[in-house]
């Protein structure tokens, strides 16, 4: 090796960590839960580089100094070409506990907060769906959500609209650059999500418009490759249920995009609804495509599939609310029970996505027999779970006020 070239080799390898260090990209920090709320948090970024490598996490409980480090191995995310995945599930932590963490060499520090075990104080809980038309207007409802010092956020499907398409990746660093700067407070401070499937992170939408349909997850991962390889939960086969200590169920549910409603995914839905019902548990299921839509037609094929498959399964194991999407409006329909308004037993859905795309035109209420209220509005829904097993609501628009309110006594 000539004496240049070897200096120059030399001076790469020195340069390298440094080089590798820069290529964690932390702008694309996300945080999510597989498993239960009050003790595990899912920390997780992804690094542009092809090469595998090992990171370092650091964490710590806010105000004490002893310092816990876990290894992140990587994964190469195999529909993004040159990036890599850097995942690790923190367990056996505190519950209802502020978390401050540091990823590898950065300076830059960062705070989580785990849930509670049991309802002691209000649990706050921003639920909203199809986010990411323009970027303005997520940032917007992103910005009104901190205001409310909420514990985290449910997205039911639609989220950068990039169709699990690799050509719009560039829609996914959109997504993601909203969230670090628009949806983390000024301490570090990030918001763990929990999401649902919806047409926009599928080729094609829907398993019907593909004539290669298979129950695999292989298939799943080639359709909605970016859904499968970001988000550790709700995974394969594209529904889950998170149970938080003995006041909250979620189930993520999957309208037809990757995995179809009836069959396998109901049968799953009612055993999985029977197992926690009647307790003082929240039963609350958030999916995609609404069943009692505000501005498409009452019998489209996903809607009507999700009332006779799902409805009939909410109603017998007391769901008392649901969160649809899709529509791009803001809704809330009439107690509903039987297909009529039962204001004693009737479940109230609500919806209809539109937290940062383009807002549609909704039925009118007044000749809508199932619709409460309908507005062309960019908002996110405030839940709040109270301590007494109260349910409060509120839907706050991107301006900042409140649109609608109303409780669940
Ligand atoms: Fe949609």
């Amino acid at each position: 090796m000539k004496p240049l070239t070897r200096k120059l080799f030399t001076a790469l390898l020195i340069l390298l960590p440094f080089l590798e260090a820069k290529a964690d990209d932390l702008t694309t920090l996300l945080l999510t839960w597989q498993r239960d709320p009050s003790t595990t948090m899912t920390v997780q970024w992804i690094r542009t580089s092809n090469r595998p490598a090992t990171r370092q996490l650091h964490f710590w409980k806010e105000g004490e100094e002893a310092t816990q480090t876990v290894k992140v191995p990587s994964k190469a995310l195999k529909a993004w070409r040159g990036h890599r995945l850097h995942r690790v599930e923190l367990t056996g932590l505190e519950p209802d506990t502020t978390y401050r963490f540091r990823v590898h060499k950065s300076e830059r520090e960062f705070a989580f907060r785990t849930l509670p075990k049991t309802l002691s104080r209000p649990l706050r809980i921003a639920v909203g769906g199809d986010t990411l038309h323009r970027r303005e207007w997520m940032d917007a409802v992103n910005q009104q959500v901190l205001k409310h010092d909420v514990d985290f956020v449910v997205i039911g499907g639609d989220l950068a609209y990039a169709d699990g398409l690799e050509r719009n990746l560039s829609r996914w660093d959109t997504w993601f650059e909203s969230l670090h700067e628009t949806l983390i407070y000024p301490d570090g401070r990030l918001l763990p999500m929990v999401v649902a499937i919806g047409n926009h992170e599928v080729q094609g939408g829907y398993f019907f418009s593909h004539a290669t349909y298979e129950n695999s997850d292989k298939w799943r991962e080639r359709v909605a490759p970016y859904f499968y390889q970001l988000f550790a939960f709700p995974g394969h086969p594209g529904y889950n249920v998170l149970d938080f200590g003995d006041y909250l169920s979620l189930f993520m549910l999957d309208t037809d995009h990757s995995h179809p409603i009836e069959g396998q995914q109901t049968e799953w839905l009612k055993e999985a609804l029977a197992e926690r019902a009647g307790g003082k548990r929240h039963l609350i299921p958030v999916y995609h495509v609404p069943g009692w839509p505000s501005h498409r037609p009452f019998d489209g094929r996903v809607s009507a599939r999700v009332r006779e498959n799902w409805v009939p399964l909410f109603e017998r194991f007391d769901v008392q609310v649901a969160f649809e999407n899709h529509d791009h409006t803001y809704k809330r329909t009439e107690p509903i029970r039987n297909e009529a308004i039962d204001p004693e037993r009737g479940i109230i859905y609500v919806g209809d996505g539109a937290w940062g795309v383009g807002t549609r035109p909704t039925h009118d209420p007044d000749e809508t027999w199932y619709l409460k209220r309908a507005e062309s509005e960019h908002h996110f829904i405030l839940m709040t779970l109270n301590p007494n097993g109260s349910l409060d609501f509120k839907a706050i628009r991107k301006e900042g006020d409140t649109i609608d309110s109303w409780e669940i006594p």
